[in-house]
């Protein structure tokens, strides 16, 4: 019956937020692996969620790329408390396609919500002299500020191998990243199964000590396949919700 599944999903929420030891876990049915649709619950539970940690004024909330949160920006809509929010980037260049991209997200947040949002030019794969020159230039300092003062991140989080396939990794990285046996990334970071740190993609912004001083933090994250990395990165991540899917949450609690 409905009731039952009711039960049974908010029974393995609770065991998953123990499991993964956070604040708040959310689990759609479906798997986003399997069913297109799914990532679209995913946006919506999401968007539930971001309501729900506004602060009354002065919401700086930055977001990263990727499908997960683009489905996120979809199913916003106009809220009179989102109405004075900004939409920042969390980082830099990925190698994202446009659509996935981090600026074009957040400005499409800022739309759909009718909110105001500023954004972050900076190229893919930042030469070591780029980087110094690019952080110092005003323009990008005065976004850094913004950046650094999210009141709420809304992030990704990606199978290491399918995201260093999906940018156009260079073969030394690529070997790096076996080597080091990276699991997981997020917002450019790459980990292993431990959580630890293995190799970070060198661009501007939101830096992962900085999520120490944030208040909210939302990660969106599922489908099967990513189920090893979501459980990586959460080993020392200060992520306090992360929304999921069935068919992740599944696999992480080898129920499948
Ligand atoms: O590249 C941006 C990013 O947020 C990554 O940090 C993350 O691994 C990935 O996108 C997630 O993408 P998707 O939601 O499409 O799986």
């Amino acid at each position: 019956t409905v009731m039952k599944e009711v039960f049974d999903t908010q029974s393995m929420e609770e065991e998953l937020q123990v499991h993964l030891g956070i604040e708040e876990v959310h689990i759609v049915p479906g798997d986003s692996d399997v069913h297109g649709w799914v990532k679209k619950e995913l946006g919506r539970t999401a968007v539930g969620v971001v309501k729900q940690r506004l602060q009354p004024s002065g919401n700086i909330i930055a977001v990263t790329g990727g499908t997960s949160i683009a489905a996120v920006a979809e199913m916003l809509v106009p809220d009179s408390d989102l109405k004075e929010a900004l939409f920042v980037p969390a980082r830099g260049g990925l190698g994202e396609q446009v659509e996935n991209q981090a600026n074009t997200i957040c400005a499409t947040m800022a739309r759909k919500a009718m909110g105001s949002y500023r954004l972050l030019h900076v190229p893919d794969q930042l030469s070591r002299e780029a980087y110094d020159s690019l952080i110092n230039e005003p323009s990008v300092q005065s976004i850094l500020k913004l950046i650094h003062s999210a009141t709420m991140v809304i992030h990704g989080i990606g199978d290491a191998q399918t995201m260093a396939e999906r940018r156009s990794t260079s073969p030394e990285v690529l070997e790096k990243l076996r080597r080091k046996k990276a699991i997981a990334e997020a917002f450019g970071y790459y980990f292993n199964a431990e959580g630890e740190i293995v190799h970070k993609v060198l661009t501007i912004g939101l830096q992962l000590e900085d999520l120490e001083h944030t208040d909210a933090i939302l990660a969106v994250a599922g489908g099967a396949s990513k189920a090893e990395a979501v459980e990586a990165y959460m080993k020392k991540a200060p992520a306090q919700v992360l929304v999921t899917d069935e068919g992740a949450a599944k696999r992480m609690l080898r129920r499948n």
